[in-house]
């Protein structure tokens, strides 16, 4: 018999649902849970995921190991796409923030759901059409693209989203030197504009305010819209993204009224019709109980309806929407399995517990003070005992993963596993101190599949290279 994980302190995560019903848990939002949705305990006390237990994908696959839960991924991208459907009236189209966890099985999971790919490099475009998605549903994004990957890009058939002037003016030359060519397309763009809305979130993570390294200023619209008005370059809407984690609705659903006076101006003033806005990403999820963000569909009916009304006001057709969530995707369908090492007390202060792993294979604690949730996955109905530090290996006293948690007591060779890290863990994860990183499965309906290999120390001097006056 299997037991629902509803909650996360150890000896409270009892609610008996031996039929526990596929469809029920599919209603629930992936990003308001603080673990995947298949989450259970199994009769052996284990924690279980996808139908595997964690403890035997260790012993299988190694520590430490990243665990996507196929289930919780594509009901997220599912619930996207049908909220856009029920309340928005226009055309739409969901993209995956790649840059939450590019990797090809990552990207082909949100491509067989009908999700197109944002990407921000050349790496994040091989990768997302390698894992099969239509170049047609790319786009690609970045405040300093080289000229090598816009030549990348557009030889792909992605759609780009011009940041800036250099780019601009990139875009324009390529295209002229190639307009005289029989293959010659103009090129598909898309302007980011920065809308000037602010928004609650760490401050490395806002992006929609004034002051912000992203999109061109709206000083610079009209210009810009002059330029294009007299380029080869198709542009075919715009796009405007405020930040990431954030918990509110009001700011999102302003994006509408703020980009419809643009869409306007440029029909009306410079013959530009738009046909596409894109509203960008940043719907939170919960990492720990205090979070509390809306549901995929609140956040998708608030955008639909400050676009709707915006555009309806303004006299103009629907535009076809897009958004781009990358976190509320996939950041809660991923666990880490860590082994539990050594533990240090420093006696009336606190005890320190040691795990394989640490900022190299997660870095959002020691860059953003993020807060993360833990069980012990091999005693998970033990009582809660003891209140820990769980320290990363790195040579570097700020790499705590997850500061006074309450777990039950351990040993060296416990399985920790960490919730909420399926996005900006892989893709931000490094080699610091030149630690392996580790492998992926994803899980579903009790079968494991590896995603992501395991680096070997030997991979860690695929790069390397030794001058021979170095050589002994
Ligand atoms: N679109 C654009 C243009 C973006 O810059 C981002 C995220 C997204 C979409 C996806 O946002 P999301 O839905 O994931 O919030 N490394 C940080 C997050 C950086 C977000 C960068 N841009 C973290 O770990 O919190």
């Amino acid at each position: 018999m299997t037991t629902v994980l509803t909650s996360l302190r150890q000896e409270t995560v009892i609610s008996n649902a031996p039929d526990q019903e596929l469809k029920s848990l599919q209603k629930l939002s992936p990003n308001q849970q603080l673990l995947p949705l298949t989450a259970v305990v199994n009769a052996n006390d284990h924690l279980e995921i996808g139908g595997c237990d964690v403890v035997d994908l260790v012993s299988q696959y190694g520590s430490p190991l990243y665990i996507l839960d196929e289930m919780s991924l594509r009901t997220a991208c599912q619930q996207y796409r049908d909220a856009l459907v029920k309340h928005y009236q226009g055309q739409s189209q969901v993209l995956y923030a790649s840059k939450a966890w590019s990797c090809l099985a990552v990207c082909a999971i949100a491509g067989s759901e009908g999700l197109g790919i944002d990407v921000v490099s050349a790496g994040e475009i091989l990768t997302a059409t390698r894992a099969g998605v239509s170049p047609s549903l790319i786009y690609f994004h970045g405040n300093n693209k080289s000229l090598d990957e816009l030549t990348y890009a557009l030889e792909s058939g992605c759609t780009i989203v011009v940041d800036n002037w250099h780019e601009l003016k990139n875009l324009d030359r390529l295209a002229r030197e190639q307009a005289d060519l029989p293959s010659f397309v103009a090129p598909r763009i898309m302007l980011r504009l920065t809308p000037g809305i602010e928004c609650h979130t760490h401050e490395y993570i806002r992006t929609g305010h004034i002051d912000s390294k992203f999109g061109f200023d709206p000083n610079e619209v009209e210009s810009v819209f002059a330029f294009l008005a007299d380029s080869l370059l198709n542009c075919i809407g715009i796009h405007a993204h405020i930040g990431s984690q954030i918990f509110e609705l009001q700011p999102h659903q302003d994006i509408g009224g703020v980009m419809v006076q643009w869409f306007k101006l440029a029909g009306d003033k410079y013959g530009l019709n738009f046909s596409e806005l894109n509203i960008g990403g940043g719907l939170g999820i919960r990492y720990v109980e205090s979070d509390d963000p809306p549901s995929i569909e609140e956040w998708v009916k608030a955008v639909s309806a400050g676009v709707t009304e915006a555009f309806v006001s303004a006299g103009l057709a629907l535009p076809k929407l897009l958004c781009e969530p990358g976190r509320s995707l996939v950041g809660a369908t991923c666990i880490t399995a860590y082994t539990i090492g050594g533990s240090k007390t420093v006696p009336d202060i606190r005890t320190y517990v040691t795990i394989d792993g640490g900022m190299s294979d997660n870095p959002r604690p020691i860059t953003y003070q993020s807060q993360y949730r833990a069980v012990v996955a091999n005693t998970m109905s033990a009582p809660l005992s003891q209140t820990v530090t769980i320290a990363g290996k790195h040579c570097e006293s700020g790499d705590i993963l997850i500061k006074d948690i309450q777990l039950p007591q351990t040993n060296a060779g416990d399985i920790l596993v960490v919730f909420g890290t399926g996005a900006y863990n892989y893709s931000m994860a490094s080699n610091y101190n030149r630690l392996p990183k580790p492998a992926a499965v994803v899980v579903a309906d009790g079968e494991a599949s590896l995603i992501i290999k395991r680096e070997t120390r030997e991979d860690l001097l695929r790069q390397d290279c030794l001058p021979e006056k170095l050589r002994k």
